[in-house]
């Protein structure tokens, strides 16, 4: 789950200290002729995006692309983009991130911080770009905030509050999202690893165990609402979208990093997905070659997939890889085509924030009546209308096409990536930046944009862009395994 990033105050000092990367091995990206001049093209559009940044957004979270001014006062774009930078060879910038990152004192932010947002982004982005860089001040960095972070436990069940800040858990945020406290434990293990304390990581995993232990109505797919004082549930919604997602994900993600095939991560992993594989994958009644990932509310299908589901065909693709399980990479293979079509089918070639798809006669079926005539084409010819219709320069399409990539060898994938990436140089390009835009399916331009760009946008959308255009054998998904954030973690036991 990314909602926008929230982050409160905080004082900053820049300093700036000379560093020397220039003698660090970089791992060389490959690929055809063509596939380089793609990744050429990536590159140079991070280095703009970045710039944009430092020119106009020096130590605020994020850059507001239209008016160029900054959000917040933290360094989170810095820190997010610490290991793309890295990874794309963009050395001068990578010291100007770390030079940011040398001035921040966490304990001195003033307001609350999510413990989700914080723990994927900042403790994340700087844990592993302190491993692929051995720049000692990120690992520091990284220890100070995760000895904030990691005070968000100390509630009588394990699990964590939704918010801290530098004097504990903020008592009113007991209520939270599975997605929230499901996304950590690739982060503390992580920092466990390098600090040699086993806290952390112990305190992060035992979320696994209180999970595993929670009675559903189908194995595995746990309601999204508790809370983290009690342990109870609240409502029955299930989902792979917004607010579930990421919680899967780091099952199957933490059964790779630590190389437990058949470790309580992974058999969670495996039940979740057969039973979202029995219930929650299903076609159009309009369309019925193109297959949904649906939501659930109290035993009822939601006819709803948003962008971020798109995430799931990569899950399900890397799980089918390491876990062995070819009808999940089947499943994958249908929901990358319905991502695809997404992008395909907009008027920009960007695809929407959310769609709603035709099925049975279910108590929550889509109300055809209430369509206009062009909705109504829409459904009929690809099964789904547009519910949603911004583009916020999101990740995950283009990251799934990079599994299924990586995973076939397949160059349509890396076709389908390109058309992506083009249509975000037309139509999300501003005079300084790139912005979020309004309306995929519209034929204004000038209009369509929003003032913002999010730090996902240099951390995932475009790293996984250059890795799509580059050879399996760099960054190897059999070395390192992505957190939430695109941020590599390098795999700690091999299975
Ligand atoms: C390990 O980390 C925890 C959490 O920050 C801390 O309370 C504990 O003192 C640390 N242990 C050692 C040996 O440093
Ligand atoms: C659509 O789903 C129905 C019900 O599961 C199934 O019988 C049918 O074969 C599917 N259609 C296609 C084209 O896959």
């Amino acid at each position: 789950m990314r909602t926008v990033f929230c982050f409160g105050l905080l004082a900053l000092a820049l300093g700036t200290v000379g560093l020397d990367f220039a003698n660090a091995a970089v791992a060389q990206p490959g690929g055809s002729a063509t596939a380089q001049s793609r990744r050429d093209a990536v590159r140079e559009t991070t280095r703009r995006a970045w710039q944009a940044y430092v020119n106009y957004a020096e130590g605020y979270d994020e850059l507001q692309p239209l008016t160029g001014s900054g959000i917040n006062k933290v360094v989170v774009t810095a820190i997010d983009s610490l290991d793309t930078l890295w990874m794309m060879d963009l050395k001068r910038e990578f010291k100007q991130a770390v030079d940011m990152v040398r001035g921040v004192n966490f304990q001195r932010v003033s307001g609350d911080m999510s413990f989700f947002e914080t723990g994927i982004r900042v403790l994340g982005g700087l844990l592993s770009a302190y491993e692929l860089s051995g720049e000692p001040v990120l690992l520091t960095k990284a220890t100070e905030i995760g000895n904030i972070l990691i005070k968000a436990f100390d509630t009588p069940t394990g699990l964590p509050v939704a918010r801290v800040n530098a004097r504990g858990p903020v008592a009113d945020s007991v209520n939270v999202v599975l997605a929230e406290i499901g996304s950590n434990q690739l982060e503390f293990a992580k920092l466990s690893e390098f600090t040699g304390n086993a806290t952390y990581q112990e305190k992060s995993v035992r979320v696994f165990d209180i999970l595993s232990r929670v009675r559903t109505r189908e194995a595995g797919l746990i309601p999204v609402h508790l809370n983290a004082q009690t342990g109870q549930l609240n409502g029955d919604y299930i989902t792979f979208g917004a607010l579930g997602d990421s919680y899967y994900e780091y099952l199957l993600k933490y059964a790779i990093l630590t190389g437990q095939r058949d470790g309580l991560a992974g058999r969670m992993y495996t039940t979740a997905i057969n039973s979202m594989k029995l219930s929650l994958v299903v076609n159009s009644s309009s369309r019925p070659d193109r297959y949904f990932l649906a939501a659930r509310s109290n035993g009822n299908l939601e006819p709803t997939m948003q962008h971020l589901t798109c995430f799931a065909p990569g899950m399900l693709s890397l799980g089918s890889q390491f876990l062995g399980d070819n009808d999940d990479f089947v499943v994958a293979q249908r929901l990358m085509q319905s991502c695809i079509a997404f992008y395909r089918e907009s008027q920009t070639g960007l695809g929407p924030e959310a769609v709603r798809f035709d099925y049975g006669d279910s108590a929550s079926a889509l109300d055809t009546d209430s369509l206009d005539l062009s909705q109504s084409a829409s459904l009929a010819r690809n099964g789904y209308v547009v519910s949603s219709p911004s583009y916020i320069l999101r990740p995950e399409t283009i990251e799934s096409l990079m599994y299924l990539y990586r995973k076939t060898g397949d160059t349509i994938y890396q076709d389908h990536g390109w058309d992506a990436y083009q249509a975000i140089e037309k139509h999300t390009r501003t005079n300084l930046a790139y912005s979020s835009i309004k309306d995929v399916n519209s034929n204004n331009d000038k209009d369509n944009h929003r003032n913002d760009m999010p730090s996902f946008f240099l951390a995932e959308t475009l790293k996984y862009l250059y890795l799509l255009f580059s050879d399996s054998k760099f960054y190897p998904l059999n070395e390192y395994v992505f957190n939430t954030e695109a941020h590599p973690f390098r795999i700690q036991k091999r299975m």
